[in-house]
């Protein structure tokens, strides 16, 4: 499957996270942030509580429950207690529109 319109890039608030349900099968949360827009799952991997309820700093999402932060351009875990990634989707801006590829989730390198 492609890469589908989600949103649109002036519809999406800095720094303010943004939750879309069923994007092809998969819920995902958009962050608008520092000139770019990321795609990440929408669940914390250490206890699924939502991730669009958290805060963003220096391009990454912070877990509002336990505080775990997650670079947005990896799904990487920068701090405890989460330990596994939450898995990050490619982004395309197509004009002012907003195109996610679930199909293709952005391979995992642990840094
Ligand atoms: S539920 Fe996210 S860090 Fe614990």
């Amino acid at each position: 499957m492609a890469a589908v319109k989600v949103t649109t890039v002036s519809g999406l608030a800095e720094d303010a996270p943004a939750e879309f349900d069923d994007v092809d099968g998969t819920d995902i949360v958009l962050v608008h942030t520092e000139g770019e827009i990321f795609a990440i799952g929408a669940l914390c991997s250490h206890a699924e509580v939502p991730m669009v309820d958290g805060e963003v700093e220096d391009c990454s999402l912070e877990c509002y429950m336990h505080g775990s932060m997650f670079d947005l351009r990896t799904g990487a875990p920068l701090s405890l207690p989460a330990t596994e990634p939450i898995p990050v989707y490619p982004v395309t801006i197509d004009d002012d529109d907003v195109l996610v590829d679930v199909a293709n989730p952005i391979p995992y390198k642990e840094s």
